[in-house]
């Protein structure tokens, strides 16, 4: 079976009424982002970062996967489909996505502080965390999120899935933030690359990549019916 693996970011999850983070009016704009997404940040006020997470996740229960994440997800019938994804939110896997890769962490968990794999979900009706949280097992939790400063422990994987990929497709993101910016150079050569994004960032100059720039349900629309047709 084929196999179809999909990148995605912030602009996947727009048309469900998350907020991106560097268009105008986006999150980065709102909130210093060195203050509630890094490393630094969280030493310096974690009150501060648990607040703005949890803000994040009262806006994530408000919203629904679009027809992005459910054509993503309806592929599943008839390709084998890995999605790999900078968000945090639990969109595509709430589409039905069953593979779904999270390289920058999960909004609806927290992790310990002192046992970095030891994670627990939060649920709809327990959705806040603060410095004072502690685990089932008594360690401090902080939110399960990648913060700039701090490795991308999923990245390895993200890129062998990338390396397997008979089609390769990149979806709202401004290729700002790297590791995850540079997959798109790990695809196997002859591969096709697909990017859809209404206002696409510059590309390396990748002789099979197409960009269609267009909403992420528009554009998957298209893609959608063409791959089956070519099937
Ligand atoms: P950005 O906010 O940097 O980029 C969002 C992209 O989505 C832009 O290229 C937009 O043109 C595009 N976009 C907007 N509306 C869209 C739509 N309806 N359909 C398709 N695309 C649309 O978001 P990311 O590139 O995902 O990390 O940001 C990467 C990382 O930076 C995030 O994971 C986050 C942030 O800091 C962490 O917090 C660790």
């Amino acid at each position: 079976m084929k196999k179809i693996v999909f990148s995605t970011g912030a602009g996947v999850s727009a048309e469900s009424g998350i907020t991106t983070f560097r268009d105008a009016g986006g999150l980065w704009e709102q909130y210093p982002v060195m203050q509630v997404a890094s490393a630094q940040g969280f030493a310096a006020d974690p009150e501060l970062v648990h607040r703005f997470y949890n803000m994040r996740r009262h806006d994530l229960m408000a919203a629904k996967p679009n027809e992005a994440h459910l054509l993503i997800a309806d592929l599943q019938k008839d390709f084998d489909v890995s999605v790999i994804t900078q968000n945090v939110d639990d969109l595509h896997e709430r589409a039905g996505s069953r593979d779904v890769l999270h390289l920058h962490g999960e909004l609806m968990k927290l992790r310990s502080i002192t046992h970095p794999d030891y994670t627990e979900t939060l649920t709809p009706g327990n959705l806040e965390s603060s410095p004072a949280t502690r685990g089932r097992n008594g360690d401090p939790m902080r939110p399960h999120i990648v913060f700039f400063g701090e490795a991308v422990p999923n990245i390895e994987p993200a890129m062998r899935l990338a390396a397997e990929a008979d089609v390769f497709v990149v979806i709202g993101t401004s290729l700002n933030v790297y590791p995850a910016a540079g997959l798109m150079e790990c695809v196997r050569p002859g591969t096709p690359i697909y990017y859809i994004d209404p206002c696409p960032a510059r590309t390396p100059p990748l002789p099979d990549l197409h960009v269609m720039p267009m909403k992420a349900t528009e554009g998957m629309r298209l893609l959608a019916a063409q791959l089956r047709s070519e099937a």
